[in-house]
């Protein structure tokens, strides 16, 4: 009967029962949120005068200790304590007697779980900004370097139009920085302190929980304490956060896979982070963007798994709750080490300029640019062009050569408005260069937004910039 809530049973609790209903292996991680919480809690009960300043004093003391010999590794974690919380607060109280006992008082579970969970998911929203925001800054590094590399942009996968590839690589530049407007307003939104709650509707004790909200660092303290101690929308919103990053992420592994191939060969990853055949002695294998891929499933599953298990729970505190913490914690280690190990594939990573610009020899990739010119020069409605210009690259095919590098004479053949100024239009560069318009791949339209996305991150981190 060694349980804090056993007065009102006769029998001991099965071992298996322990087993099943701890979350102590997992929510350990949370015990500075835990102790924080607590200190703060006990400070605000002293100030209300329902705690002596002595038992302030010993409480604080006794935490700290505890503190001290969990991050020694000397502290006890026993499943048969059931959670963090009851497994330091009876530490507590063999270590400083009475005072211990008292802690609890105008605080439950409930909300202790809540404020230290919340704590530490909003912490990792503004972690991850940073990570996020150093992978940026190796990705423009890259950019910077090939605002006039030419390569093959591509719709359905197939040549389209030619861009610069750090037109391309700024795409994911603009992927990033909204995933970090995306963290920076869940934790604007879930900045909130549930301390005060108590069980579900509050405390009859003086309890001041502005006091500890802002102790702990929260903008303002909940409405609602029915909602508050069942709300996960923050854990829910890391969740989507990650999972939306992840899937940025995953798109450009997906790219690096195909350009690290023979038949892109647009890059060549560094032998640091490649991989070899147990097998095949020749292999270099992209298992870094590879990994980035499949863990993005697994991330989307812990927020498919957690919207399960709150889509069906009557207010207010269910024990299905505590299945939010392990998917979270995947997650975001998930998050963390994606981040640093992307980063790091990038930065060290050869780009096949030459190759990339040979690839864009085919395919036409300028055809609308011939179109355009139709329209231009010779005041001939789009669709016209449009057809003109496929009897155009029909001719290519059939003479085996590239729209960019057909003779002129064929071009007069097929409409004789056509003018020899039509070569300097198919060149791939100038085609490239010709798309000004604002957000367009045009070299100078391309700096203006790799500049763009320098300030953002100038703004607030000008030390992650070289
Ligand atoms: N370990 C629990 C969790 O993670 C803490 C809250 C338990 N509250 C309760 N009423 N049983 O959700």
């Amino acid at each position: 009967m060694d349980k804090m809530w056993s007065g009102r049973f006769s029998k001991t609790a099965s071992s298996l029962l322990d087993e099943f209903n701890a979350s102590i292996m997992f929510d350990r991680r949370l015990y500075q949120e835990d102790i924080e919480g607590s200190i703060a809690h006990a400070t605000m009960l002293q100030k209300q005068n329902i705690l002596t300043a002595e038992e302030l004093d010993s409480i604080i003391k006794g935490l700290k200790q505890i503190q001290q010999e969990i991050e020694s590794g000397e502290f006890e974690w026993k499943i048969s304590d059931e959670d963090l919380h009851m497994g330091i607060e009876k530490r507590l109280t063999a270590l400083i007697g009475d005072a211990g006992k008292k802690l609890h008082t105008a605080r439950s579970r409930n909300d202790q779980v809540a404020v230290d969970f919340r704590r530490w998911t909003l912490k990792k929203n503004l972690s991850i900004v940073e990570a996020i925001k150093k992978l940026m800054s190796e990705i423009l590094v890259v950019a910077e370097q090939h605002t006039e590399t030419l390569i093959p942009g591509m719709t359905h996968l197939q040549h389209a139009q030619p861009i610069n590839f750090a037109f391309h690589l700024s795409a994911y530049l603009a992927m990033f920085k909204r995933d970090i407007e995306r963290f920076e307003s869940s934790y604007e939104r879930n900045n909130i302190s549930p301390l005060g709650c108590a069980a579900l509707a509050g405390t009859p004790h003086n309890v001041d929980r502005e006091m500890t909200a802002e102790l702990l660092g929260f903008g303002s303290v909940s409405t609602n304490c029915l909602d508050t101690v069942s709300d996960r929308d923050f854990a829910l919103e890391i969740l989507f956060n990650i999972s939306t990053m992840m899937m940025h992420i995953s798109r450009l592994s997906e790219e690096l896979v195909m350009w690290s191939s023979y038949e892109f060969g647009f890059v060549e990853l560094s032998d640091e982070y490649s991989t070899g055949s147990s097998i095949m002695p020749q292999k270099k294998n992209p298992d870094v963007p590879e990994l980035l891929r499949g863990k993005t499933g697994r991330v989307y599953g812990s927020l498919m798994g957690l919207l399960t298990v709150m889509k069906a729970l009557p207010l207010a505190y269910n024990k299905d709750t505590q299945e939010d913490k392990e998917g979270v914690f995947d997650a975001v280690d998930t998050a963390e080490i994606s981040l640093e190990i992307l980063k790091e594939a990038i930065k060290t990573m050869t780009v096949k300029a030459h190759n990339m610009e040979k690839a864009c020899a085919i395919g036409h990739l300028s055809a609308t640019d011939l179109a355009d010119y139709l329209v231009e020069k010779c005041a001939i409605p789009f669709r016209e062009a449009h057809f003109i210009t496929g009897r155009a690259v029909a001719k290519g095919e059939e003479l085996g050569v590239d729209l960019s590098k057909i003779e002129f004479k064929y071009l007069k053949e097929i409409d004789e408005r056509i003018d020899e100024d039509v070569m300097e239009y198919l060149a791939l560069r100038h085609s490239m260069n010709a798309r000004t318009s604002q957000g367009g791949t045009a070299t100078v339209r391309t700096k203006e937004q790799l500049n763009y996305f320098r300030e953002f991150i100038a703004k607030t981190n000008p030390e992650l910039l070289v």
